[in-house]
């Protein structure tokens, strides 16, 4: 569904305000390395976030979800099929609906597995190249705090908390685990971290539950991917809006969403920061290059920040390296 873009996002770039070349301040735009350099290397592997770090990002995205043994690890999916050789180590571990789920596994079984490039016909770092673990979130953490140390870096995280509802479906509390994990390595006590999340209900319940004081940012999907059971389209109105500003410290759009409503103009008008995903070199906008795709962004939109799958080239961009 998000790479039938081309022709939305074509209208989104000539419908845009022109751009605007004046006031810039490029050191606060915020730039989010999306599941590591995964551009470059397999997403959600330590290579990645390594890399990633060495761009001097703000901010280093793992996607998180639970194993049967109460772990966090990183995976985009709550299935292991698309990134992963689960079909040949464990070929009958599958469910009734043919998928493998990351739930049913144990951490060590795992870490059997090699996590390989989900684009698979692509230019994209080859599969039959691809020795990379699973990592869990502990792992991630304390790779990217010793390379703040040896780096001299304060890098921050905005680890996202995938599909919660299916995790308490199973039994498992991804939210508790999450911020026992944060605070575990100090992150509740620094600004360094921010939780995102799909699921409007968590993030409240992040917030006015369990007394959380990091950093909490919606994110904004369409409604009929049925990520969650949160209703988007509420959440696209000023009054959506005003409500999320009670608790979050931002959204995540997705970026074709910017064309059709003024969500800019409600979300600063209510100190929200805008970080759309997800940029990529190799999936533009069609008859769109990549200089004017971020133009249109940072300027004409006027963005505080992005997802991007090359991040070192928004970097670049914003001219920041
Ligand atoms: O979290 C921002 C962006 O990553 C949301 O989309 O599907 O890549 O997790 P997704
Ligand atoms: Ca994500």
């Amino acid at each position: 569904m998000r790479k039938t873009l081309s022709t939305l996002c074509l209208i989104l770039m000539t419908s845009c305000a022109a751009t605007k070349l004046f006031n810039r301040d490029d050191s606060k735009k915020i730039v989010v390395a999306h599941r590591g350099a995964s551009g470059y290397l397999p997403e959600h592997t330590l290579v990645a976030y390594a890399m990633a770090h060495s761009f001097n990002v703000d901010y280093i995205e793992p996607d998180l979800v639970m194993t049967k043994d109460n772990q966090l690890i990183i995976m985009h999916d709550i299935h292991l099929d698309k990134t992963t050789n689960v079909k040949e180590v464990f070929p009958n571990r599958k469910r009734s609906d043919g998928m493998f789920y990351a739930i049913d596994f144990t951490l060590k079984e795992l870490k059997k597995l090699k996590v390989s490039e989900r684009l698979k016909d692509s230019k994209r770092f080859p599969s039959d190249l691809s020795h990379f673990q699973i990592p869990s979130f502990e792992e991630f953490i304390e790779l990217i705090q010793g390379l703040n140390k040896s780096r001299q870096k304060s890098i921050g995280i905005i680890p996202e908390i995938k599909d919660p509802e299916f995790h308490i479906k199973e039994g498992k509390d991804i939210v508790v685990k999450t911020l026992a994990v944060l605070a575990k390595y100090g992150y509740d006590k620094n600004d360094q971290a921010i939780i995102q999340c799909f699921h409007q209900n968590t993030l409240k319940r992040i917030k006015f539950q369990l007394k959380s004081k990091i950093k909490l940012f919606q994110l904004i999907a369409d409604n009929s991917w049925k990520e969650t059971s949160t209703d988007y389209n509420r959440l696209l109105t000023p009054e959506g809006m005003q409500e999320i500003a009670t608790y979050a410290y931002g959204i995540g759009p997705w970026y074709p969403q910017l064309k059709d409503q003024a969500i800019m103009t409600w979300a600063h008008n209510n100190k929200l920061k805008v970080i759309p995903y997800t940029h990529r070199l190799d999936d533009l906008p069609s008859g769109v290059n990549n200089e004017e795709f971020l133009n249109e962004l940072f300027y004409g939109y006027e963005v505080d920040g992005v997802f991007s799958d090359f991040s070192d080239n928004v970097m670049r961009f914003l001219k920041r390296n």
